[in-house]
């Protein structure tokens, strides 16, 4: 089951998601969160800082994985997603870095490292909450339009419009890796709960087409529909090509 809210703009979608989030880790201290990087969980990750300052949020019990990093860039790299995960929440809330997770980009092994983090997710007894952004073409974490649903962790070649898309963190273009490590669509999937949050026109294709199109690989999140527990947070704008009546909350 999909329920969607309509936020107004950026920063009411990132409130409610910070809620959302802040509700998970109150209901269970230990809990495993799934997080994501990119510009969208920015304003969220702002507000759980908020909470955790205001003590009104306690992260000393929480485990966290990322869903992808890219190949290559060490965790001190400015571009690579543990800094932007220490950057912006780690370095600044309460919870041991070590039970922190991203895959490691620079593993002697990628494959190696793809088999130990699906394990590790494992070992830590599933995610509880995995928050989602989403890409122009519908990618989730980094599994690109494909002919087949991947599995599991595993090596992703990125497509152009995500290269393209991403090369506005980057001083030039040809900086921006052309592989990542990324959570298989079918890792997310095992998620108890899922959280996806969407801004902007840019998205509004994805969104429409992952929640009221056809089930496809060509559009990983739209294997999103087969999951029973999933909440979409969008703002008026990523939403705007979803009929959604006058109504601020829907159930598909
Ligand atoms: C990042 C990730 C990606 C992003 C997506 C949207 O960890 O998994 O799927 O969520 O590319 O990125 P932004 O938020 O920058 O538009």
């Amino acid at each position: 089951m999909i329920r969607i809210y309509k936020a107004k703009d950026y920063e009411a979608m990132s409130h409610m998601a910070a809620d959302f989030i802040a509700s998970q880790i109150i209901l269970k201290p230990n809990c495993v969160l799934g997080l994501a990087t990119g510009t969208t969980p920015i304003g969220t990750y702002n507000w759980l800082r908020k909470k955790y300052e205001d003590g009104r949020l306690d992260f000393s019990e929480v485990h966290t994985v990322n869903l992808d990093e890219y190949v290559g860039l060490a965790g001190d790299d400015p571009n690579s997603y543990r800094y932007f995960m220490n950057t912006y929440l780690f370095d600044h809330v309460n919870i041991d870095k070590f039970s922190t997770h991203v895959e490691d980009g620079t593993a002697k092994s990628l494959k190696k490292e793809c088999q130990r983090y699906e394990k590790l997710i494992r070992s830590l007894g599933g995610v509880d909450l995995q928050l989602l952004g989403i890409g122009n073409n519908g990618h989730i974490g980094f599994c690109e339009p494909a002919d087949a649903f991947s599995r599991v962790t595993h090596i992703e070649n990125l497509t152009e419009s995500t290269i393209q898309a991403n090369s506005r963190l980057f001083e030039d273009i040809s900086q921006v890796p052309t592989r990542a490590l990324t959570m298989g669509v079918g890792t997310i999937m095992r998620a108890r709960r899922i959280l996806l949050i969407a801004s902007g026109s840019a998205k509004q294709d994805a969104i429409r087409d992952s929640f009221f199109g056809d089930i496809t690989p060509r559009v990983p999140a739209s294997a999103l529909q087969l999951h029973q527990d999933v909440t979409v947070i969008a703002d008026e704008e990523a939403l705007a090509k979803c009929d959604m009546g006058d109504d601020d909350v829907i159930v598909v």
